[in-house]
């Protein structure tokens, strides 16, 4: 099977890690030779339940006996995407109540610029350097960072940049930008919080130049910053909310959130405004449904700060310079690029996945799943603490 992967398959990388599964259960995910790895990552923030939970996987089981794909998004009334969207505007604030499903976070994101655009008419988008927001092209367009975008271009126009938690740069939002989108944790740069009330002043200046304020939740939405969307942490409410990864527990999904009257100018003029296939799909909706009742209904989410808690004490040693990030969405900073690739190597050999990030060389990630154990949590660390006392 390996070397049909490396002949058959694309690979993004000259070297991928090329772990061969078996299966996965909980916080854990088993190799075809029997092996059993820790996972720190969980999908890189997607396996928000864990591995195939049990509540999860029943609901996509009683879903696919019922109906797996019947009309593209929009036409029909299916029941667990209605559920959904209904439950989901239940535990936002106004004047987020209507949800677009989409089939992944960087779909959510092209929406969402287009929704901008749309609304109010003009076509500048402020982003933020170092952010990262998917990969197709409007996704890539707001990409803070120039090394993985330039042989892409052309892209996008008028977009422009400002410096994530810079004040002075607030500023460079006037009457003629569509819109701000920002992460609300920025995930790539490092996992880097919003600092001095930086999104309420973003927010301020939005409401004073007619600018909407995107929030990219795609990877702190769901319960992981201790809050279910980390925007609740930060005294700011975005205008459109795109969310993804977490949302449905493992499977592929997007979505964006906004007023009803906002939404209701993609369906007209043009008509149609923003279509596709499998936005919505039943069998991802229940999935999702099932997630975010979990994660809402049981005591996760207060949980998650509780084992933040525990990583930081844990995680003290004269390599680690910091650690970035809330709750269960952290960046273990070490001091260069060379202690990050021995860390995230030997505890992949020790039977611990975690990870890097995506442009911040010196950051090791850890995003496990919200229902991991204490135990769990101290197993892992050990070894992580182990790696670096090997390290010369
Ligand atoms: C903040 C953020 N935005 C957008 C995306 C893109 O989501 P997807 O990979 O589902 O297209 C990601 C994925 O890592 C992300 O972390």
């Amino acid at each position: 099977m390996r070397e049909d992967f490396f002949t058959y398959q694309t690979q993004t990388t000259p070297h991928p890690l090329a772990l061969e599964i078996s299966h996965a259960k909980g916080s854990y995910i088993y190799d075809t030779a029997g092996n059993a790895h820790l996972d720190f990552v969980a999908g890189v923030s997607a396996c928000s339940l864990g591995h195939c939970h049990p509540k999860v996987v029943q609901a996509v089981q009683d879903q696919v006996e019922k109906y797996m794909h019947v009309m593209v998004y929009g036409e029909y009334i299916q029941e667990p995407a209605v559920a959904y969207a209904k439950l989901l505007a239940s535990h936002l604030p106004y004047p987020l109540e209507t949800t677009y499903l989409v089939n992944s976070g960087t779909e959510a994101i092209e929406g969402a610029l287009k929704l901008a655009r749309r609304v109010t008419g003009r076509s500048q988008i402020i982003s933020a350097n170092q952010a990262y927001h998917g990969n197709t092209m409007g996704s890539l367009s707001v990409m803070g960072y120039e090394p993985r975008k330039s042989v892409f271009r052309p892209l996008i126009p008028d977009i422009s940049f400002i410096a994530y938690n810079k004040e002075e740069d607030i500023s460079k939002i006037t009457h003629k930008t569509a819109a701000v989108i920002l992460e609300t944790i920025q995930g790539a740069a490092g996992f880097l919080q919003p600092t001095n009330g930086y999104l309420t002043k973003v927010r301020k200046r939005c409401n004073e130049t007619g600018t909407l304020l995107i929030l990219d939740e795609i990877q702190p939405g769901f319960g992981r910053t201790g809050k279910l969307f980390a925007f609740e942490n930060y005294n700011c409410v975005p205008d459109i909310l795109v969310i993804g990864k977490g949302m449905a527990g493992g499977l592929p999904v997007g979505a964006f959130v906004a007023s009803k009257e906002m939404m209701a100018t993609l369906q007209d003029q043009p008509k149609l405004g923003h279509i596709t296939t499998f936005g919505g799909n039943p069998v991802i909706a229940a999935a999702s449904l099932a997630t975010l009742k979990e994660i809402t209904e049981t005591k996760l989410i207060q949980e998650t700060l509780e084992k933040e808690a525990i990583f930081r004490e844990l995680l003290q040693h004269k390599h680690i310079k910091a650690i970035n990030g809330k709750g269960l969405m952290l960046a273990v900073m070490l001091e260069n690029e060379k202690i990050t690739n021995h860390v995230v190597l030997t505890c992949a050999k020790k039977g611990l996945i975690l990870f890097w990030l995506l442009f911040e060389p010196k950051a090791v990630r850890i995003s496990p799943p919200l229902t991991i154990s204490k135990e769990e949590i101290e197993k892992g660390c050990n070894l992580i603490l182990n790696a670096l006392n090997d390290y010369i």
